[in-house]
């Protein structure tokens, strides 16, 4: 059983800000750290046709988690998955297409599929994540902890009902406004799941996690509160009862409207974009911890641009215990030698 963040690790900064300690050198980490911008993760991808297949190679999973705290210096590691594996464990097919990103074999969108949606045997047909994780704990040894994660609820459903990546969500809120019960049902049942698939990364090993809602910017405050918040509330519930001293981070894209309801979702850390100014978040939430919000973009400005870039942040934050991270993933042409400086610059050594 994790024994949760006092454990023996050498580098806590991440833990300590989490949990809104002061920390020494302030942390970092970068969304899709393990990513194609490495060329040492194109290298292992490049053994598997099937990112699903890569996903499934705890070896390979570990390898490539470790690759970003080795190279980019990060302060702590992210289980390499994809948020999309709990969608075969409730029945749901999937695969990822070059260039298209993720398919869905059959949609969710009838009443009766919703219905049937089984809750799958996470321990059986995730083993493959579990392992992955004890491995790139062995791996990490007391360096950094390991971030897990899983899906919101919203934006897990807008894979299962839209089939793939979608400019609108248009399937998705309809659903959520003709049939509401039904969006319901479909809501609660990921989020049940979820919650389970969270709690047992933490007692596989991880040390913090992270919910990644996405697309959660889609939606008009009042739909939010109605339709997604208590879900979303109820996965972090469940996981701090079962883990209350494991730092859980909420992070949502393109939703600058939706920082108080975020705030009140009883997550530990809110990641924040690139389009919320750090000081309003901080003016509205002094005690709330935040994480973000560099424009990954930014970094192809080049080092020295990014060195003074993160300078300005630092001076922003001041003395409260904040995640360095960019405002969401990193793009796969970003030269590596701007997510170093990123990190680097945070630490004070740029
Ligand atoms: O952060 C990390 O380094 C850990 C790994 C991780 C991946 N996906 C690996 C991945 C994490 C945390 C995710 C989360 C994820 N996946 C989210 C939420 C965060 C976000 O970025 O908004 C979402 C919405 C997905 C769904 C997903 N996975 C899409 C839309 C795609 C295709 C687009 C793309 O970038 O290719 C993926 C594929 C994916 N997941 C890749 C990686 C490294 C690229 C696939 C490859 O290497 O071939």
């Amino acid at each position: 059983m994790n024994p949760g963040p006092d454990r023996a690790l050498k580098n806590t900064s991440f833990l300590d800000a989490a949990l809104g300690r002061p920390t020494g050198r302030p942390p970092a980490w970068i969304m899709r750290q393990a990513g194609r911008y490495l060329p040492e993760y194109r290298r292992v991808r490049a053994l598997f046709p099937s990112f699903l297949d890569f996903c499934r190679s705890p070896e390979h999973v570990a390898e490539v988690t470790l690759q970003p705290v080795d190279i980019v210096g990060v302060d702590a590691a992210i289980l390499f998955s994809d948020i999309l594996v709990l969608l075969p464990p409730m029945g749901v097919g999937v695969e990822f297409q070059e260039k298209r990103g993720p398919v869905v074999d059959d949609p969710v969108r009838e009443d009766a599929r919703i219905r049937g949606l089984p809750s799958g045997n996470l321990n059986a047909e995730l083993d493959y994540v579990f392992q992955g994780i004890r491995l790139s704990k062995r791996a990490l040894g007391d360096r950094v902890p390991l971030i897990g994660f899983a899906g919101g609820p919203f934006t897990v459903a807008s894979y299962m009902v839209e089939g793939g990546g979608s400019k609108e969500l248009a399937r998705l809120k309809a659903l959520m406004f003709s049939r509401p019960d039904s969006f319901r049902m479909l809501m609660g049942k990921i989020a049940s799941v979820t919650a389970a698939y969270l709690v047992e990364q933490v007692n596989q090993g991880v040390d913090a996690v992270t919910l990644m809602d996405s697309w959660a910017g889609f939606l008009a405050p009042e739909d939010y509160r109605a339709f997604v918040a208590p879900h979303s509330r109820e996965v972090i519930a469940a996981v701090k009862r079962a883990h209350p001293r494991v730092p859980f981070i909420h992070y949502a894209n393109g939703a600058p409207t939706l920082l108080g309801d975020f705030a009140s979702l009883g997550a530990d850390v809110v990641g924040l974009d690139w389009r919320m100014p750090l000081e309003t978040a901080f003016a509205a939430h002094p005690r709330q911890v935040f994480q973000g919000n560099l424009d990954p973009c930014f970094l192809y400005s080049g080092p020295d641009a990014v060195a003074a870039k993160v300078k300005a942040m630092k001076s922003l934050v001041g003395a409260r215990p904040h995640v360095y991270n960019l405002g969401h993933g990193i793009l796969p042409d970003t030269p590596v030698e701007s997510a170093q400086a990123f990190v680097a610059a945070v630490h004070g050594d740029l």
